[in-house]
């Protein structure tokens, strides 16, 4: 058969190969006697590795992986490739670039290096105690000082965050108004923590709004009961002295006399007696 012949020519030519492999070196080694040239090979992670901080703490853990292989141990299950590294899984390290290098040494002293970076992100904003809650005030003066606790802030880097406030306790604010005070407290990685702002509301004190005299009426300003007067129906009389007019200061009902007797007293007086008509005051 052609082909049985074929075959057989093919085996008579690999035979003498395989045989001189066997007598000469293992894999990566030379010489005579035989010795090993090839470095171990190394892979580290990488190029770089991110990881972020833990909660609270100015670290984060690294845990590191390497792969090593070499010849000498395909060679010799028993032979001995020594690792030595800069870091160790577990080491805690710092905000920032940290470069981990690796080397691994076989028994014939042929050395393989690899590093990486682990970069460790501080993703943590700032903490703060001690907010102000919103003020609300009702003034009596056209401008007002209105003064609040600083809150204390910290961050996890344990660097002191950068504090920055659109107004200062103790500034001038003009009544009424509604103010929102900004606090923006920073780390050094840009992380921020808002949670510190709040509103203050400045009101007009108003005046107490007394009803209309019984028996009798109330005329006022429009303008937010800013001044008044009290009337009495035809045929009723107050019970005592009002003044020609109230105005309304600093919260209070101030009296407007023109230097006619009356009686410096709120509420208003009410009105009494004999009604004469129904529909006339
Ligand atoms: C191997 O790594 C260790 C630890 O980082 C270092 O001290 C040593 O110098 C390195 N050896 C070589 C040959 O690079």
């Amino acid at each position: 058969m052609m082909y049985g012949g074929a075959f057989f020519i093919a085996y008579c030519f690999i035979f003498p190969i395989l045989i001189s492999v066997s007598y000469g070196c293992p894999t990566g080694y030379k010489g005579s006697p035989c010795t090993d040239y090839q470095p171990p090979s190394l892979i580290c992670p990488g190029p770089s590795l991110l990881i972020n901080t833990e909660k609270g703490k100015a670290t984060a853990r690294v845990l590191l992986t390497i792969q090593v292989t070499d010849n000498s141990v395909d060679a010799n299950p028993n032979a001995v490739i020594v690792v030595r590294s800069s870091h160790v899984t577990g080491d805690e390290l710092p905000i920032g670039r940290t470069r981990i290098s690796f080397n691994a040494t076989d028994e014939a002293g042929n050395v393989a290096e690899c590093s990486f970076s682990v970069v460790v992100k501080d993703t943590e904003p700032p903490t703060c105690s001690g907010c102000p809650a919103d003020i609300v005030i009702e003034a009596t003066t056209p401008e007002l000082r209105v003064n609040w606790d600083y809150p204390r802030c910290s961050d996890n880097s344990g660097f002191l965050p950068i504090i920055q406030v659109n107004r200062q306790s103790g500034d001038l604010f003009g009544v009424p108004g509604s103010y929102v005070i900004y606090y923006k407290v920073s780390d050094g990685s840009g992380n921020v923590n808002r949670d510190c702002s709040f509103k203050i509301i400045l009101k007009v004190k108003t005046c107490p709004k007394f009803p209309p005299p019984r028996n009798g009426a109330l005329a006022c300003t429009p303008d937010d009961f800013l001044t008044c007067a009290v009337l009495c129906q035809t045929g009723t009389d107050f019970e005592f002295n009002p003044p020609l007019l109230y105005y309304c200061s600093g919260g209070n009902w101030q009296n407007w006399a023109l230097g006619m007797p009356h009686e410096r007293k709120t509420p208003w007086p009410n009105c009494a007696g004999e009604r004469l008509t129904h529909d006339s005051i």
